[in-house]
C-alpha cells in the first residue's frame, strides 16, 4: 500500500488502554506525546513490571512485532511498540538495528555516536546520507497486529550538536534544516521524526 494511502483492511482500536511496550524512556515520551492527546490512556510495559524481550528479529518490523506482541500478550491490553534506530547510507545502513547496541550496555551514545563518526570517516567517503527508520505495531491480546513503517531522511554531523532529544540525535541533521535534533525544538523534531511518519500512518488505518 501506498504511504499516506487509508488501510481500510486494517483492525481499529476501539479500546482506550494502551500498553507502551518499550522500556526506552525518550521513545516512551515521544510515544506518549502523540498518542494521549487522541484521549488513550497510556501505561508503560516497565510500570507493569513486564520484562524485556531478546531483540532477536532481523528487520526493524519483526523487532516492533515481537515486542509489541509479548506486551500485548502478557497483559491482556492493546500495546504499542516501536523499533527504530540510525541507517547510514555508506555504512551500508549500519547501526541499522543495532543502534542501541552500539552504545553499549551503558548506553553511552557519545561512545556510539562518535563510533559512527569514525566509521564514515574510515569509509573514505564524502557521502554522509542517512535515515532514522522507525517501525510502530500495534498488537492485540488476541494476537492481531498491524504494523506501519515510517522514515526520515538527512545528513551525519560532527561534531554532534545540541543536548536535545535522545540517542543519535545530535549528530543528524533532517534534510531542508542546518540543525541537529538534538539541536532542535522537541516539538518540531516530533512533527518530522519517523515516529511520527510511522504513527500519521497507524492514526488513518486504525486509531479514532
Ligand atoms: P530499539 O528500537 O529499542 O532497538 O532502539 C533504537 C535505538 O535507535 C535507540 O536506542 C536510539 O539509539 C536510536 N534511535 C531511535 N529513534 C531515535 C531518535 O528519534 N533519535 C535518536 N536516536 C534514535
Amino acid at each position: 500500500m501506498q504511504k499516506g494511502q487509508h488501510n481500510i483492511m486494517a483492525r481499529r482500536l476501539t479500546e482506550t488502554e494502551l500498553v507502551l511496550a518499550s522500556h526506552n524512556k525518550g521513545k516512551l515520551v515521544e510515544i506518549a506525546a502523540l498518542v494521549e492527546p487522541l484521549g488513550y490512556k497510556v501505561i508503560s510495559a516497565g510500570d507493569l513490571g513486564l520484562p524485556e524481550p531478546e531483540e532477536t528479529g532481523s528487520t526493524y518490523r519483526e523487532n516492533a512485532e515481537l515486542k509489541a506482541k509479548a506486551a500485548a500478550l502478557a497483559s491482556g491490553k492493546p500495546a504499542l511498540s516501536d523499533d527504530s534506530g540510525l541507517s547510514v547510507s555508506a555504512l551500508g545502513g549500519a547501526p541499522g538495528i543495532y543502534s542501541a547496541r552500539w552504545a553499549g550496555p551503558d548506553k553511552d551514545f557519545d561512545a556510539a555516536m562518535r563510533r559512527v563518526a569514525d566509521a564514515l570517516l574510515m569509509t573514505g567517503q564524502y557521502d554522509r546520507d542517512a535515515k532514522f527508520i522507525c517501525a510502530l505495531s500495534l498488537c492485540w491480546p488476541d494476537g492481531h497486529i498491524e504494523t506501519f513503517e515510517g522514515q526520515v531522511s538527512g545528513t551525519i554531523c560532527w561534531p554532534a550538536r545540541g543536548d536535545r532529544g535522545f540517542g543519535y540525535d545530535p549528530i543528524f541533521i533532517p534534510t531542508g534544516h542546518d540543525i541537529t535534533f538534538g539541536e532542535m525544538d522537541p516539538d518540531a523534531k516530533h512533527a518530522m521524526s519517523h515516529r511520527a511518519d510511522a504513527f500519521r500512518q497507524l492514526l488513518a488505518a486504525c486509531l479514532s
